[in-house]
């Protein structure tokens, strides 16, 4: 069980793995990135990680040197290296060693950077009690500013939403986007039940498009439970009878209380206890099992 950077290529200990103070990702957040997770033992949906990793570089104007299966070879290299049961990835391209000035034009070579390291495991009664959630007074960024559909290491807003959630005593923000409408959280997608059925915003709203998210609505879609996407304010919330979030290393996690108020009864709620089952079996058959 160990940890195991990869720069350019070059595998390292995590402490001897550096980089220069001049690159631009570190000075300006000028930088892509995904996380990636196995499940036992396996790598699933790598190919949708690195297609939004590519789309996240080409919103960025930003030329990855490197192919697609170069990518996925050196994900799976580092991954055996650091030899872990299951394991957590990620995966950074920064912008590169540059003047110390924000245009990037001075930096002629993005760094490939790859952690590897144990997968996160969240405690048990995260998923069987549920987690906290504060409506965020920090908001998700405008579209026209920066898109919140890039995976960027420019996440200074996510970080504010997540200290003051933390602040607060509860584990996560939930944003809004800048005209008000519910967003997601500072790294989950974000959906709840009302009247039976699965909400969760669109796209258009402004929202990272979730690999996890993407796989949940398939799973609602072939289990016939009912769903839609949407603009929802905070205020329908009120009406939540269960509320989960969603990402790669957290799967479904229910929420039952956000902003010190019980979502339904306080526990996590059928539909979302149902979707956390047929999640499981969903991620078996994307791993090969
Ligand atoms: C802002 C944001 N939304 C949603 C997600 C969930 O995305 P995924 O399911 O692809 O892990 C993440 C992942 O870290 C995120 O950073």
């Amino acid at each position: 069980m160990s940890e195991i950077v990869n720069i350019n290529g070059n595998l390292f200990p995590p402490e001897k793995a550096v980089i220069s103070v001049f690159d631009h990702g570190l000075l300006f957040g000028d930088s892509v990135y995904e996380v990636l997770s196995t499940r036992k033992g396996r790598f699933y949906t790598v190919r949708e990680h690195l297609e939004r990793l590519f789309n996240s570089a080409k919103g960025i104007n930003l030329v990855v040197p490197y192919g697609f299966e170069e990518l996925e070879g050196e994900i799976k290299r580092t991954a055996a290296a650091a030899k872990n049961e299951d394991t957590y990835i990620r995966i950074i391209i920064t912008r590169g060693v540059g003047d110390l000035n924000i245009d990037p034009s001075s930096c002629l070579k993005p760094q490939l950077i790859i952690f590897a390291r144990k997968a996160i495991e969240y405690p048990e009664e995260f998923y069987s009690r549920g987690i906290e959630l504060i409506v965020s007074t920090v908001r998700r960024n405008i579209p026209e500013a920066l898109s919140p559909g890039l995976k960027t290491g420019n996440y200074l807003n996510n970080v504010l939403a997540i200290a003051e959630a933390v602040r607060e005593g509860a584990h996560d923000g939930l944003m809004l986007s800048h005209d008000g409408f519910i967003s997601e959280c500072t790294t989950s997608n974000f959906f709840f039940v009302s009247d039976g059925t699965i909400k969760t915003p669109s796209l258009e709203v402004g929202i990272l498009q979730g690999v996890t998210r993407r796989n949940i609505l398939i799973v609602a879609e072939e289990n016939g439970v009912p769903y839609e996407e949407g603009r929802y304010l905070p205020e329908d919330l009120a009406l939540a009878e269960e509320a989960f979030v969603s990402s790669t290393t957290k799967n479904i996690l229910p929420v039952t209380r956000i902003s010190g108020r019980p979502v339904g009864d306080g526990h996590p709620g059928e539909i979302t206890r149902r979707m956390m089952k047929l999640f499981e079996l969903k991620l078996d058959e994307l791993v090969g099992l």
